[in-house]
């Protein structure tokens, strides 16, 4: 089992930086999502990992070992590529033992005995049995998918990377396929880097997620705390549903207070520990639909009066859609809760779930000592470095 070790990484295209400042370590056996929006630098990041690039600064370490600068095959990674990359005219048993044919083991070629037992062990394990002389075309796309992973396993390598390995596949499929990837990884406790733009996806397959947006890692934590503790807006607001208020900070404290536009006051805590708040600093509070409910739970709730202007059934749920002034707010209640098209309610908000958010992003985070991104060169000149 191998730990990756991302220090102060760098890759640019061009005038295009395509990731920076990446500082992360990848725990041995973990399955870790690199999650965000088209073009943030997912793939680019993870071929890094790969070896297919090289970073412009920075190191990539497999444990203590420096790879930065060792090609692709000497790594020990395998690849799953998003359009699986099968070759169309080779058969399953081909496609999967081209990898180990090219391989040599001290020096010397794996015998066909040897070749046919690793393939046959890696087609159990992605549940292929008896489908080795098919071609790529007579197989579905959940099939071949299943033979793209065996092709990356049967090398045995220290690291699996999948980049959007899922896209291609339909709904129901894509969910059974994702159950299978993390039977394999826990099966064969093997470090993982999976690339999606599917929040669900990543939230529920990832032992760590690494959200990314423009290149930068905004935030890299478990499932859990990404969704409980966003660090930034953009983390906030791409991980679940959310209410944005803008708001100046009044008073400074655990829990801070604001004053929105309207001049009401809320209390609220910041998710991001050490940074410098302000008195009179512009922030963004955000809070989750769960966190809007017509019950107060405490004296010290926040309560915000607004009326609904949607109400939508959910079967579990009824998702209120309402306005507080000229803000669009979201609230998820139980399903027999009193409420249709506009009526005047009112809402309480527990002061701790009452999410203070600096605004500026990534810049906000370098001002926090000890985090990655701490004193790095500010992004608008870094892309002049
Ligand atoms: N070979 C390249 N040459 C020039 N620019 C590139 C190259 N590869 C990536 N880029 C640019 O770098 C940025 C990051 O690209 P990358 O492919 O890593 O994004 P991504 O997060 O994988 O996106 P997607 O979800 O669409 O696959 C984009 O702006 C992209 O246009
Ligand atoms: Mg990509």
């Amino acid at each position: 089992m191998v730990t990756i070790h991302l220090v102060n990484l760098r890759k640019t295209f061009g005038d295009v930086i395509a990731t920076d400042d990446v500082n992360m370590d990848l725990e041995e056996g973990k399955l870790t999502t690199l999650l965000g929006p088209s073009g943030c630098g997912k793939t680019t990041l993870l071929r890094l990992i790969a070896g297919f690039y090289i970073p412009d600064r920075g190191r990539i370490f497999f444990d203590d070992r420096d790879v930065t600068e060792i090609p692709p095959n000497k790594r020990k990674t395998g690849m799953c590529f998003q359009n699986y990359a099968l070759w169309p005219h080779m058969t399953v048993f081909d496609n999967i033992s081209y990898g180990l044919k090219m391989k040599r083991m001290n020096g010397m070629k794996y015998t066909p005995a040897a070749i046919a037992n690793r393939v046959e062990k890696v087609i159990d394990l992605v549940h292929m049995q008896g489908l080795a002389n098919r071609t790529p075309h007579q197989l579905s796309g959940g099939q071949q998918q299943r033979v793209a992973l065996a092709r990356a396993l049967v090398i045995e390598p220290d690291v699996l990377l999948l980049d959007e390995p899922l896209s291609n596949l339909d709904a129901k499929l894509r969910h059974e396929m994702r159950e299978e990837i993390m039977r394999i990884q826990k099966e064969l406790s093997i470090t993982t880097v999976y690339v999606t733009h599917d929040q669900n996806e990543a939230l529920s397959i990832s032992d760590m997620v690494a959200v990314m947006d423009k290149g930068y890692i905004q935030q890299y934590a478990s499932p859990k705390e990404i969704y409980a503790r966003p660090q930034t807006i953009f983390v906030a607001d791409f991980i679940g549903k959310c209410t944005f208020i803008d708001a100046e900070i009044t008073s400074l404290g655990e829990y801070m207070k604001a004053r929105l536009p309207d001049g009401q006051v809320v209390s609220g805590r910041s998710p991001l520990e050490g940074y410098p708040f302000q008195v009179g600093e512009r922030v963004r509070c955000a809070v989750r639909p769960e966190d809007l409910q017509t019950e107060r739970t405490d004296p010290t709730d926040n309560e915000i009066m607004g009326v609904a202007n949607e109400v939508v059934y959910l079967g579990s749920n009824l998702e209120i859609h309402f306005k507080v002034g000229d803000i669009d707010a979201v609230s998820l209640l139980p399903p027999d809760a009193p409420a249709s098209k506009g009526d005047k309610i009112r809402l309480f908000a527990p002061r701790a779930n009452v999410m203070v958010l600096p605004l500026g992003g990534v810049d906000a985070l370098r001002k926090i000592p000890g985090h990655p991104l701490y004193s790095q060169p500010a992004a608008v000149s870094s892309s002049a470095a």
